[in-house]
């Protein structure tokens, strides 16, 4: 059985078929009958301790226009809000559903989940990944500038989180540079021959082929966020910042994006095109990562 936990460790060959289902899911949507794909007869539950929309919608979307129903369930309206463990919520819906999308906290528990309801399951975002929304964003990266490899992606912010994380082991997986232009209580996990770190951003940003960000108060952060606005201040993605970036270069945000910190209102605006290409292409991802999931598993080292 495969599942989508995180991407350290996954397979080139696994990821470049996400992204092949995902391109051929693009250019078949509207062309197909809803009700014929692989997902025909089969529940998948979301099960969402956190806000989201772009994951939420492509998902349901997704699982829909594949031949499936999703089930959304709330997390604080669902016992698991309560104090229910997640062993025996995943014991429950490993016998009702067929498969799993999860956005929570903790990684463990998403984890935990798969290990219990023996279904697959999706990780839609923890603390410590968000693969699905990586995977996406190097499909619309190959989309608009081709290949990747050997490419130099800049992650303005906080890169510490989860998306940056999940852009670290991308590099490694798909051979390019991820360099961070981030403070130092924010740096990435690890630095090695795929990832740097830098606490100037213009340094980072210094011949990026994609200027890529993310918000400075993640989900569950909220607390911080006086203290993490004055620190990240310097960490914008500007006119000024583009302007040090490759002729030609990308500028992304995952979104949800709040103009005038991460990013100008001018350059969101300049660069929409990009950016809601790159939030469309969640749902055509999304089909990718579950037909992969549903299929045979592959052979190969890749
Ligand atoms: N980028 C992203 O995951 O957006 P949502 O939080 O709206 O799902
Ligand atoms: N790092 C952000 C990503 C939102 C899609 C968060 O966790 O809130």
């Amino acid at each position: 059985m495969k599942h989508l936990l995180k991407l350290a460790g996954m397979r080139e060959l696994e990821a470049r078929e996400i992204l092949r289902l995902a391109r051929v899911a693009k250019k078949a949507r509207g062309k197909k009958g809803l009700s014929k794909g692989p997902l025909t007869g089969q529940i998948w539950a979301l099960i969402f301790t956190k806000a989201s929309t772009r994951t939420r919608v492509s998902f349901e979307v997704a699982i829909r226009e594949l031949g499936g129903v999703p089930s959304f369930l709330s997390a604080a309206e669902i016992q698991l809000g309560r104090g229910e463990l997640v062993r025996d919520t995943a014991r429950v819906m490993g016998r009702m559903v067929h498969g799993a999308v999860i956005r929570t906290f903790a990684q463990g528990d998403v984890e935990e989940f798969a290990e219990f309801a023996k279904i697959p399951t999706i990780n839609a975002l923890t603390d410590d990944e968000h693969p699905c929304q990586i995977l996406s964003d190097i499909f619309t990266i190959e989309e608009k500038r081709g290949s990747i490899r050997g490419k130099r992606v800049a992650f303005i912010g906080d890169a510490a989180c989860n998306v940056p994380r999940s852009w670290a082991e991308a590099a490694k997986i798909f051979d390019f540079h991820l360099v961070c232009g981030a403070p130092k209580e924010f740096q990435p996990l690890a630095v090695g021959k795929h990832v740097s770190w830098t606490e100037d951003p213009r340094e980072a940003a210094q011949g990026a082929d994609v200027l890529y960000t993310d918000v400075w108060v993640s989900m569950g952060k909220e607390a911080e966020t006086a203290e993490r606005e004055k620190v990240f201040a310097p960490y914008q993605i500007n006119q000024k910042l583009v302007g040090l970036a490759k002729k030609g270069a990308l500028v992304l945000h995952c979104l949800p994006a709040y103009r005038g910190k991460e990013i100008s209102a001018e350059i969101l605006e300049e660069r929409a095109v990009d950016i809601f290409d790159q939030a469309e292409n969640r749902l055509h991802t999304q089909k990718g990562i579950l037909q992969w999931i549903v299929s045979k598993p592959m052979k190969g080292k890749g």
